[in-house]
């Protein structure tokens, strides 16, 4: 804020100095002496005077705005800037008002020992001058000794008024200031709290999401990591197909739980190991619908705090139900449960089929052996555009052996899941 009034003070002393040099020439015209005529000194000196004042002000305002050192240069330049212009117009008593009206524009810095030095200069300007050269100052050629104590009378009764302005400022400033910071901290820790309360229910989700998706696994004869290697396999489709990182933690997530309907499959159709009937089959397949109403159905009222609770959704819970409905249908309809084609099925749908079956293919079951890389692209590539999506499909086969690496690093030589059940 002192910064500002530096500069204000910059620009009041530009108009000061041109008022001197204007009004020095409409109040002292021409003197004349006889024949000839000259420029009058009060012209001179208001130039003079005016840019000897002025100079150093501009100076300390644009160098070092905003220091204690250019408050006082502009204090007493200011002071003196009053007792020139009371020079040049002659000793006005009007013009005395410029001190005043000075002092109170001084206080715009709240700083009150300024007022020390511009009163001075001003008091001794006025004894001085009433002393020696009385009408420059009061207008008048004598007899005005004592007027300035008249004067420094006025000039200390402003200064105790504008003291206590600056005081009182200054301590509203501090208050405020003070209320700012406390503000400031609250918001910082409030900030940190929520990011830490954010953080913690992140990871309760995920963990809650990963070990209801391991619960279904747990009941099928597929074990190991495979609910690890597909999810990886659809997040490096997703990162390949161009999704941003937040989508792709969101398909790695989601795809976890393409087969938590499982949990709703009975034992002697899950762990069957002989040809399913049609009928039995059929049920298998309503895994889909299973899981999409697991992920989906409201939260029974009893388990929520308030009804608000019972019909929040979120966009992860959202994702994973629509890849456990979809991750079965085909690109040319023939899949299950409801026939979708082409680009009817959600694409995180279509990526998690593609990974699904490729992580089959390449993975021992308790009723086959693992396809080779080379058989297993094979098979894949006779799905093309009937069963998958040509271009998820391309893209696994274009990044292949990243695809190998995956699988390769969370075989399962480490059954920690399967040993654990
Ligand atoms: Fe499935």
């Amino acid at each position: 804020m002192r910064s500002w009034v530096d500069r204000l003070f910059g620009w009041v002393m530009l108009v000061q100095v041109i008022g001197a040099i204007v009004t020095s020439l409409v109040l002292s015209p021409l003197s004349y002496s006889g024949a000839e005529s000259e420029i009058h000194p009060h012209v001179e000196t208001a130039v003079l005077l005016g840019l000897l004042i002025g100079t150093p002000v501009w100076v300390a305002v644009r160098k070092y705005p905003g220091r204690r050192a250019t408050r006082y240069v502009v204090a007493c330049c200011q002071m003196l800037m009053g007792c020139l212009l009371i020079h040049v117009t002659g000793g006005r008593i009007e013009t005395h008002f410029h001190v005043f009206v000075s002092l109170a524009f001084l206080a715009f810095y709240l700083d009150w020992s300024i007022l020390v030095p511009a009163s001075i200069i001003v008091v001794v300007d006025h004894y001085v001058r009433g002393l020696y050269f009385p009408i420059s100052v009061y207008g008048v050629a004598s007899g005005a000794e004592w007027r300035f104590l008249e004067h420094t009378g006025w000039v200390l009764f402003e200064d105790l008024v504008l003291v206590f302005a600056c005081v009182k400022g200054n301590s509203l400033i501090a208050e405020l200031a003070d209320r700012q910071a406390l503000l400031e901290t609250t918001n910082e820790r409030i900030e940190t709290e929520v990011a830490m309360r954010t953080r913690e229910l992140e990871v309760s989700r995920r963990e809650t999401l990963l070990r209801l998706a391991r619960a279904a696994e747990l009941r099928d004869t597929v074990t190991g990591q495979h609910i690890v290697r597909v999810s990886l396999l659809s997040k490096l489709l997703a990162e390949k197909l161009g999704f941003d990182e937040a989508d792709q933690d969101r398909i790695l997530l989601a795809s976890a739980l393409h087969d938590v309907g499982k949990i709703g499959m009975h034992d002697d159709i899950l762990l069957k190991t002989g040809t399913l009937t049609e009928a039995e089959r059929s049920t298998m397949q309503s895994h889909a619908l299973v899981g999409y109403r697991l992920l989906t159905q409201e939260v029974h009222p009893a388990f929520a705090r308030d009804a608000a609770d019972v019909s929040q959704g979120c966009e992860l819970l959202e994702t994973a139900a629509l890849i456990a409905l979809n991750h079965h249908e085909r690109w040319d309809g023939a899949g299950y449960p409801n026939g979708l084609s082409g680009e009817d099925i959600p694409i995180e749908a279509r990526i998690v089929a593609v990974a699904d079956v490729y992580e089959a293919l390449r993975s021992d079951r308790p009723y086959k052996k693992r396809f080779s890389m080379s058989e297993s692209q094979q098979i894949m590539k006779m799905g093309r555009g009937t069963q998958f999506d040509p271009i998820v499909l391309d893209t696994l086969l274009d990044h292949i052996e990243e695809a190998e690496g995956i699988l390769f690093f969370h075989r399962d030589e480490q059954r920690y899941f399967a040993e654990a059940a």
